[in-house]
């Protein structure tokens, strides 16, 4: 594959909200696929470039740390650990701690001996001891800690009866979905709801692949929606918040900075110690003004939003306002 950097200096120019977007389209068409590929490696877009790192932090760390705190002290059922899975949380907060201290050693660290853990996290002013196993010893356990260091929601599924269950995780970002609802739940069934994926045997094919993962291996995928308002909290249960922009935004004369590319960089981390397998969902908004400052996005959105089947956009809750922003994504 030949990959085509834009040297452009206007896109050079460009904010690091533009440079650094998971941009997910490479034509002007998008149907579901098992869209997996090994993690760490940089993608280069037309603006850009995206994917070196595990966990990126970027310029809304602080307030999106903060918004999740917030979420999480008016509804703490974004946050569930069944019984059994209390040391994977422990294997999922070390292997994360470990590698963002690699991936950032400048502001952070990371150092085990034993069960006795050091973290240091300069961007908070944090130095911190724990014992691995010992819940009290970090504030709200070891997933509520985890949950204020990396802007990812984390979902852990434990691997039985040849499929994955979603027994643990801390949700605060879902894109129209109720994490509470699907705990639980097997990867089948939390697919349930997403057209053409069983009929078209992309989910039972990720789970196989999913399950034949041998434990440190890491992969990702992307996924996307659109979003009205600077918000990641789309979750089922604060629909009466978000859910109405749906049926006015097309009449609204700011579309083009309220509604945004919604584009989730999950990655599926077979965890070393347990064996579960840990989903981090990373969101990231960038609104059609932004996109429009890309030519070659600018044209593609337009056109996968023109072009994407109806059960899709109906999916997706796209669907009342999508040619209003593919008509202006295209008429420049
Ligand atoms: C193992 C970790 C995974 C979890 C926990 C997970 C969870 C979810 C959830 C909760 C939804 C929203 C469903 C709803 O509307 O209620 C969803 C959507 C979806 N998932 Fe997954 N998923 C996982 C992995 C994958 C993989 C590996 C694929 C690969 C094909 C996949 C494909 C999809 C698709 C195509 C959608 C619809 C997205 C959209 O159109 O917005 N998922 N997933």
């Amino acid at each position: 594959m030949s990959i085509t950097i834009d040297k452009d200096p206007d896109t050079t120019a460009l904010p690091e909200r533009i440079r650094r977007f998971p941009f997910p389209f490479t034509g002007d068409q998008y149907r579901y696929s098992a869209n997996v590929e090994p993690a760490h490696k940089t993608v280069p877009t037309e603006a850009g470039a995206w994917g070196a790192r595990l966990i990126d932090i970027d310029e809304f760390y602080h307030q999106e740390l903060a918004d999740r705190d917030e979420i999480l002290t008016r509804d703490p059922s974004r946050m569930q650990v069944l019984p059994h899975m209390r040391p994977a949380v422990w294997d999922a907060l070390t292997t994360v701690l470990s590698s963002t201290a690699e991936d950032y050693p400048d502001t952070m660290s990371f150092h085990r001996e034993g069960n006795a853990c050091r973290w240091q996290n300069t961007l908070q002013g944090l130095d911190i001891e724990f014992t691995v196993g010992d819940d009290d010893s970090l504030p709200g356990g070891p997933l509520r800690f985890l949950g204020t260091q990396i802007q990812d929601d984390i979902v852990l599924l434990d691997i039985r009866d040849n499929t994955m269950w979603l027994d643990a995780g801390l949700v605060t970002f879902a894109a129209d979905w109720s994490f509470s609802f699907d705990v639980g739940m097997n990867f089948l069934e939390i697919h349930g709801p997403v057209p053409r994926v069983k009929e078209e045997k992309i989910v039972s094919r990720a789970e196989q692949f999913l399950l034949r993962l041998q434990p440190g291996e890491q992969f990702r995928r992307t996924n996307w929606t659109m979003t009205i308002g600077q918000r990641l909290d789309t979750s089922t249960e604060t629909y009466p918040e978000w859910g109405p922009d749906r049926g006015t935004i097309a009449a609204d004369p700011d579309m083009p900075d309220k509604l945004h590319l919604r584009v989730e960089v999950q990655h599926l981390i077979r965890l070393p110690h347990t064996g579960v397998l840990m989903f981090l969902i990373r969101s990231y908004l960038l609104p059609l003004s932004d996109i429009a400052k890309v030519p070659a996005w600018r044209e593609k959105f337009g056109h996968v939003l023109a072009e994407l089947p109806e059960d899709m956009a109906e999916y997706k809750g796209i669907i009342r306002y999508r040619k209003t922003a593919s008509d202006w994504l295209l008429a420049s």
